[in-house]
């Protein structure tokens, strides 16, 4: 065992002892982990619910294929008939289609108000006047170009028949074939039904010349059903550019876009009939295809285009073979389908929301466990106790960074089981990579995050604070310039800056594509979407990796100087030498020319002047050295300044036991505080195995223990476990591990009964107390700190406790400090009375009772008539005596012990005992406790003084 704990434990070996104890710790939570995990199912189902319900909504009646009653036989009593004919236009979408409907091919013709007109920037005389507008007679204008312009034309002449429509009612479509149909209204984004002859808008029918009579209505059978569709002329005007450059500049000019003020000037199409000649049709068509319904989002329907190139190709061909030559284009059709539903993917819609929260939720909960550590000191306890800041770092980052890994894959795996869109679309890898990201960016936020708190409340209030205002902000806030496409792309970048909004992006981008793959039967996101545009999930997963580095930096530099209470740039700082020699005689020399304000007690005096000399040589006996230790609290708030530690020297050897004692406040747990590397001293240095607490405290932590005053224990944690793990710590490893955890639950009396295995929040205060010790003692520091050790405890226990420390000081120092002058001088080799600060006197139990109690004390209880005689008794005996006390007859006397032999005072008492009744009497050597109140008070007294 010994040579085991003699080497420091290894970077593993602690990194194995942290991560054992907070599995045992994570086991003990499981109850909340398993609600924690379940909370994304829980989420999942909420949406899966909302789904159905919406899913119920929109598999009402109005929005499936509709019925009506129809009276079709005549007789008076109406049938009901379903199908495509007797459903509204939102119905029809849903209706089976096993005969889909013909409907003519029509051309997009340019709303009345957007026709070409003559311009101040178009310089062609040959498009009609402005004044068209007011009437509503403006043409629809195709333009032509070519190389032969003859040819052009005069093909181009035979595009728009000339001869009136022509209806036979028993084969309509036929018989309008010929005729040049169009439309204003927009397609939408299926055929079934063409939006056209649902209209009131009239169809449009271009023709060269308008007769007067131009407007007439066709009835258009759908199913059983017949539709009135008017049909109105439309004048259609070809003219002639002299080249495609010219069209396209004409075209570009004309744009709805960026032309506010001037006019807008559109055509239906535009032919470029290239080298075509007789043997030769060679043509490029221009059309519009930005034609859509924004409503629905879908591109322009091709049927539209159809119809243009049909009016070139007839054109060409009754110009090869003569007007009778045609080819007629009659209808087009989609194909047939079956019966479809609305669908509406909720979970999509809704998506972002709900799983902003579901990641985001485990923020908190990796917040409020690192500052639970913190809050409780249990941080500082495990670094006393030698775990370096490398070991914490990685395993409470890998630990936190598993956990959330183990919730975002129950949370993707729920989803996906239950068959969220929003999971099964999109590509898995890009899920894990995106995830992945934000979850390690998520847990270094909490590190950084858990510097700013000390206290666990706080931080889980404003954690779910953050929680769900990113979420609403994201949602609601965020959100809404995401959609807003006017909105600048370094502004939405700004923002994604925000940890919560990037995540709301990525989400989103999820939702985007699982929704646009689930409602047009594609994929969801691939890894080769990442390069569009409009995708931000590139720039998100950068941003969510840099902040990750950087945060993670920042943490990892903040906790550094928030720990070890060193200053901002405790880097640029370089290490100051070893110090036994070199160090002390500049400030010994500053220290020898001090004026001491205070008188100093000799004993103290002593120790000092042994301390200087101690830090002169290099010396190696000594476990602890302080050399005029210091800490001045600054003066807040008005208040003066408050001297805790006012210059301390003391030197303890290896196997020494030195007990502080002294009042409450009288800076005792200050001092301790600095020798554990708590806080840092105001001036003045120590040396433990000789190394500088101010330098190389994580190597004095190798080799420490403490017990601090106020027990700090994870309260769901068994006493065997926390020896356990402190013994880790200390490099106790396999058999001599598991040894000297029970040996040391022996020698607290915390072995039997099974109190070693329950959870420490059951524990009584004594037996944390009892814990606390067993943990500063476990491995073998060299140098132990106890805080008060016993308080609380019951005698038996105590004495226990005793025999421990007795046993443990063999090789080891220990200060200890205590209100209880019997454990002082119980266990302590030396003692020192602290009082407001500094060290009254310092020695053995013995010296200083010889020195401060110099005296006996003598109680004598009589009649009240005898006690003038009983003071002659005691002047008689010690001219110097003193009463200190006197009451109704008892009476007490300080007797200085070198005035007096104790067979004088029994003799006088036996000669007294026959002069008068002596009811009691007594002579009692001075106790510890007397010297404690003596000194005590006699400080006090004197910096009251002062
Ligand atoms: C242009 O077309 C016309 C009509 O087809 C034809 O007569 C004439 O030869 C063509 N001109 C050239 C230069 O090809
Ligand atoms: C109308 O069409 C039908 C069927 O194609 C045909 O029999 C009839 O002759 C046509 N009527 C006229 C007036 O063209
Ligand atoms: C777009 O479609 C909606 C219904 O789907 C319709 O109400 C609206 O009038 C259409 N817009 C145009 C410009 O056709
Ligand atoms: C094409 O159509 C869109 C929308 O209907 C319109 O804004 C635009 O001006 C048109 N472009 C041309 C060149 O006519
Ligand atoms: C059609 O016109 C284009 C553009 O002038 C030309 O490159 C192509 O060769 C022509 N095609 C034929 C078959 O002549």
């Amino acid at each position: 065992m010994a040579d085991s704990t003699n080497a420091p434990s290894s970077f593993w070996t602690q990194a194995n002892a942290l991560l054992r104890k907070n599995l045992t710790f994570q086991k003990r939570s499981m109850i909340t982990n398993i609600q924690l995990v379940l909370s994304p199912l829980f989420l999942c189902l909420l949406l899966v619910l909302i789904q159905n319900l919406v899913d119920n909504e929109l598999d009402k009646p109005s929005n499936r294929c509709g019925c009506t009653c129809v009276d079709t036989d005549g007789n008076g009593q109406c049938e009901t008939k379903c199908g495509i004919e007797y459903s509204t236009l939102d119905q029809g979408f849903s209706c089976p289609i096993p005969h889909p409907p013909e409907w003519p091919p029509l051309l997009q013709i340019p709303e009345e108000q957007f026709r070409a007109v003559r311009t101040d920037f178009t310089s062609y005389q040959d498009l009609p006047n402005v004044s068209c507008k007011r009437t509503g007679s403006c043409p629809a204008t195709v333009l032509i170009t070519g190389n032969n312009q003859t040819f052009a034309q005069s093909v181009s002449a035979n595009m728009f028949s000339t001869t009136p429509l022509n209806i036979n009612f028993s084969d309509i479509l036929y018989s309008i074939a010929d005729a040049a149909l169009g439309s204003r209204r927009n397609t939408e984004n299926t055929n079934f039904l063409d939006a056209a002859f649902f209209s009131i808008t009239p169809i449009d029918f271009l023709q060269p010349q308008c007769a007067s009579n131009s407007q007439f209505t066709i009835p258009f059978q759908l199913g059983s059903a017949t539709i009135q569709q008017d049909v109105h002329c439309v004048q259609s005007l070809h003219l002639w550019r002299n080249s495609s450059s010219e069209i396209n500049d004409e075209l570009y000019k004309g744009y709805r876009k960026g032309n506010p003020e001037r006019q807008i000037n559109e055509i239906v199409a535009a032919y470029d009939f290239l080298n075509s000649n007789e043997n030769l049709l060679n043509v490029t068509i221009w059309y519009n295809s930005t034609y859509k319904n924004d409503t629905v989002s879908q591109p322009l329907a091709l049927t539209r285009v159809a119809r243009s190139v049909n009016l070139a190709s007839n054109a060409y061909l009754q110009f090869l073979l003569g007007p009778a030559t045609k080819v007629l284009f009659e209808f087009v059709k989609e194909m047939p389908k079956p019966e479809t539903k609305l669908k509406l993917d909720f979970a999509n819609l809704l998506g972002p929301i709900f799983f902003i929260w579901v990641v985001v939720q485990l923020f908190p909960v990796i917040l409020t466990s690192l500052v639970y550590e913190k809050q409780l000191r249990l941080r500082i306890m495990m670094k006393m106790h030698g775990l370096g800041d490398g070991p914490y770092w990685m395993i409470s980052y890998a630990y936190f960074l598993a956990i959330s890994s183990i919730y975002m894959i129950c949370f993707v795996v729920f989803g996906s089981s239950i068959g969220l869109k929003f999971f099964t679309l999109n590509d898995y890898s890009i899920q894990f990579v995106f995830y992945f990201l934000y979850i390690n960016l998520q847990v270094s936020l909490a590190f950084l995050v858990a510097d700013l708190f000390s206290n666990m409340k706080t931080a889980t209030v404003v954690g779910y604070m953050m929680v769900f205002g990113t979420g609403f902000l994201g949602g609601y806030l965020f959100h809404y310039f995401l959609e807003d496409s006017s909105f600048p792309k370094a502004g939405i970048i700004a923002m994604e800056l925000y940890p919560g909004f990037a995540l709301y992006r990525g989400l989103y981008e999820f939702a985007q594509y699982s929704f646009a793959g689930n409602s047009m039967g594609t994929d969801g996101m691939r890894w080769k979407d990442l390069s569009d545009g409009k995708n931000g999930m590139r720039e998100v997963m950068i941003i969510i990796a840099l902040e990750w580095l950087i945060v993670l930096g920042v943490a990892y530099y903040v906790d550094q100087v928030v720990s070890s209470g060193r200053g901002p740039l405790f880097f640029l700082r370089r290490h100051k030498k070893n110090i036994s020699s070199s160090f002390c005689k500049s400030s010994l020399r500053r220290q020898r020319s001090k004026v001491f304000v205070q008188i100093e007690k000799q004993d103290v005096e002593q120790e000092r002047e042994r301390v200087e000399e101690l830090l002169l040589e290099s010396s190696k006996t000594h476990a602890i050295i302080c050399h005029n230790l210091k800490k001045i609290y600054p003066g807040k708030d008005g208040n003066p300044e408050k001297f805790a530690v006012r210059g301390l020297s003391l030197a303890l050897s290896q196997g020494e036991c030195f007990g502080m004692l002294g009042p409450n406040g009288a800076g005792k747990t200050s001092f301790i505080n600095m020798m554990i590397g708590l806080i840092k001293p105001t001036s003045g240095s120590a040396y433990v195995q000789e190394q500088d607490i101010l330098i190389n405290m994580n190597r004095i932590y190798t080799t420490m223990g403490v017990c601090p005053q106020h027990d700090l224990l994870w309260e769901t944690l068994t006493g065997r476990e926390h020896l356990l793990f402190y013994g880790r710590l200390k490099n106790l490893k396999g058999d001599s591990l598991l040894h000297a955890v029970e040996e040391s639950l022996k020698s607290v009396n915390l072995f039997h009964g099974g109190v070693a295995d329950k959870q420490a929040r059951k524990y009584s205060g004594g037996m944390k107390r009892r814990l606390s010790v067993a943990i500063s003692l476990i491995g073998d520091p060299k140098v132990v700190y106890m805080d008060e050790p016993s308080t609380g405890l019951d005698p038996a226990s105590r004495n226990m406790l005793w025999n421990v420390v007795k046993r443990a000081k063999q090789n080891r120092a220990i200060i200890l400090t205590t209100h209880s002058m019997e454990e002082a001088e119980h266990l302590c080799d030396r003692l020192g009375i602290f009082v407001d600060g500094s060290l009254q006197c310092v020695g053995n139990p013995k010296e200083l009772k010889a020195r401060y109690g110099g005296s006996y004390v003598f109680t004598m209880t009589t009649s009240p008539d005898h006690e003038q005689e009983v003071e002659n008794l005691v002047r008689n005996l010690s001219p110097n005596a003193s009463k200190i006390y006197q009451i109704s007859g008892t009476q007490k006397f300080e007797l200085p012990k070198q005035e007096i032999r104790i067979a004088d005072v029994f003799e006088a008492v036996d000669k007294a005992k026959s002069r008068f009744t002596v009811q009691a009497w007594g002579l009692a050597d001075t106790t510890l406790e007397d010297v404690f109140i003596k000194v005590a008070r006699g400080a006090q007294t004197f910096n009251t003084l002062l």
